[in-house]
């Protein structure tokens, strides 16, 4: 069993009993959502998709408090390193094998929020189960492709629109990625994202095959 924490917006963390914990875009400061600070938290990685200040946040303190590996692109990892950090670099569609299970690095529709960067996704294998977070995207018909070679048991979706993927979009590619299991994140953290989780839960389950569960900031579910 693993058990997923939505800690807001796009931030996530992975853990299982006795196992590696994993965060996932880490933007607890400036949140007015955030069910928790930094220094409440412990991880051994953090998985960072892009460098908009929604996404990388704390990442840097959080891995120097924590002595965590951050995983993410070439140009946020160059960074980290300069600044003593562990850090794995990944680029898209680049797959390596950690401790836990391996990280695939998928694209995004997005921009990168740092000079030369590029934003990205990940696929994560996580101690036999696959969990896709997109980061910040746009609907693009390869997670048809995601979804046929790294089949998602869970896939998080952004659902505010603006900045990404809105609910009908979203919807789209849940019908593509076929998991079991969508949660919903990158809503209400400000009235530009306002989205009802209600109705994508609604539309997800009446158009696809998926479950759709919606996460209050501080809530987990196990998978
Ligand atoms: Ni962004
Ligand atoms: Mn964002």
């Amino acid at each position: 069993m693993t058990k997923i924490t939505f800690l807001g917006h796009a931030c996530f963390l992975v853990e299982a009993e006795g196992k590696e914990t994993l965060l996932f875009d880490p933007f607890l400061k400036e949140n007015p959502l955030a069910p928790r600070q930094p220094e409440q938290i412990k991880t051994d990685y953090i998985l960072v998709t892009h460098a908009h200040f929604d996404h990388l946040g704390e990442t840097y303190e959080i891995a120097a408090a924590n002595e965590a590996t951050i995983i993410s692109t070439p140009e946020i990892t160059t960074v980290a390193q300069e600044k003593g950090l562990n850090a794995h670099p990944l680029n898209v569609g680049g797959k390596f094998d950690f401790p836990f299970g391996w990280v695939k690095a998928t694209p995004a529709l997005h921009s990168a929020g740092i000079a030369g960067g590029t934003p990205c996704g990940f696929v994560i294998h996580y101690h036999g189960q696959n969990i896709y977070f997109p980061g910040d995207t746009g609907l693009f018909s390869d997670m048809k492709l995601i979804g046929e070679l790294t089949p998602p048991d869970l896939a998080l979706l952004p659902i505010g629109d603006n900045y990404t993927m809105g609910i009908d979009d979203a919807v789209v590619a849940a019908s593509f990625l076929k998991a079991p299991l969508i949660i919903p994140y990158h809503y209400n953290t400000w009235p530009l994202i306002a989205a009802d989780p209600q109705e994508f839960k609604k539309k997800v389950e009446e158009k696809t095959d998926s479950q759709c569960q919606i996460l209050a900031p501080g809530a987990s579910c196990s998978f």
